[in-house]
């Protein structure tokens, strides 16, 4: 048998020896001292020409040394125990993946809802003027309705103005309408802040999603059909729900809307109404070629109806074992 093919069928019995005995096998077949085939070769050369011994004999000598640090190798891997195999049939390893906090994916899903009716999406300052949060909706400093809004001042150290975390989404409603013309619709979604005792339903900082559309013709019957679409695309089902006349001093009718719950309970769930003419007046809108509907919801409230949520301070509370549930 010649060296080249001897070497291969060596290395190939040692490779695949699964236990040491397999390997004790191989290193008889190849190196024992009586039978082995290359000790059988290394016998030989002493009958071979000088020439034959240095080329052959260097040669095998070369492969009994390789076939000798095979084995040990071999020997040692199943010292160290079992081979570690790669298994693809089992289940792999979970992998840590963040994801959306609950009033997020709410927000993002109020944001489709309204884009697919046509609605413009528009965010404003949460530090506000007096003016945008109070005065321009017609609330002006006398005004008792003020009191609707606990508010968290903020000290103006730059100029005379004075400012605000703002209380509810509203003030965007005067700040679009400085900046643009009718008709338009938009939602705004938007942090807003109270200083307020928190308990279960009530937090200092929470989000609302304030709505306006204005237009010649704009009426509430159109407020209806859009609530309503929203309420049925966001609950995913026909949604029962009524208008109670109520008071905001921005809008004129104004009405709270109310869901009922699975329960039969009936909830609050926004507030809205027929812009007021002063709002109108002052954002320089002449009040007799434009009127338009506003509307303002808790997206906390919303949250909380929708996955059954009673606590709305968990929103806040950073515990995984609440963010983790959604
Ligand atoms: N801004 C009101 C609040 O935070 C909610 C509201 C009521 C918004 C009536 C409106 C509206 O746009 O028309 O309590």
């Amino acid at each position: 048998m010649d060296l080249t093919a001897l070497k291969a069928s060596a290395i190939q019995d040692i490779e695949r020896a699964n236990n040491t005995q397999e390997v004790e096998a191989a290193r008889v077949k190849y190196l024992g001292r009586k039978e082995g085939e290359l000790t059988a070769i290394l016998r030989g050369l002493k009958d071979m020409t000088p020439e034959e011994k240095r080329t052959l004999g260097t040669a095998a000598n070369e492969l009994r040394q390789e076939l000798e640090a095979l084995i040990e190798k071999k020997l040692a891997a199943f010292a160290r125990g079992p081979r570690t195999r790669f298994d693809v049939t089992k289940p792999g390893k979970k992998l840590a993946l963040g994801h959306a906090h609950p009033l997020t994916k709410i927000d993002t899903q109020i944001r489709e809802i309204f884009s697919s009716l046509n609605f413009s999406v528009v965010e404003g300052p949460e530090l506000e003027e007096e003016r945008y949060n109070f005065d321009a909706l017609n609330i002006p400093g006398w005004h008792p309705a003020r009191d609707m809004w606990d508010t968290f001042w903020v000290k103006n150290e730059v100029s005379a103005k004075r400012m605000l975390m703002r209380t509810h989404t509203s003030p965007m409603q005067v700040r679009y309408m400085e900046a643009h013309k009718a008709p338009f619709q938009i939602i705004v979604p938007g942090r807003t802040f109270r200083y307020e005792a928190t308990d279960a339903s009530h937090e200092i900082n929470f989000y609302q999603v304030e709505g306006l559309v204005v237009g010649p013709d704009v009426t509430l019957a159109n407020f209806k059909f859009v609530i309503e679409a929203f309420f049925k695309r966001f609950f995913g089902s026909e949604v029962e729900f009524r208008f109670r006349p109520s008071y905001f001093p921005f809008v004129e009718p104004g009405v709270e809307v109310d869901i009922r719950l699975p329960g039969g309970r009936w909830l609050e769930v926004m507030g809205a109404g027929m812009v007021h003419r002063n709002v109108f007046d002052a954002v320089k809108y002449d009040f007799r070629n434009v009127q338009g509907f506003a509307f303002g919801m808790g997206l906390d409230r919303l949250a909380m109806i929708k996955y059954g949520i009673p606590d709305i301070r968990l929103f806040y509370s950073g515990d995984l074992r609440f963010t983790k549930q959604f």
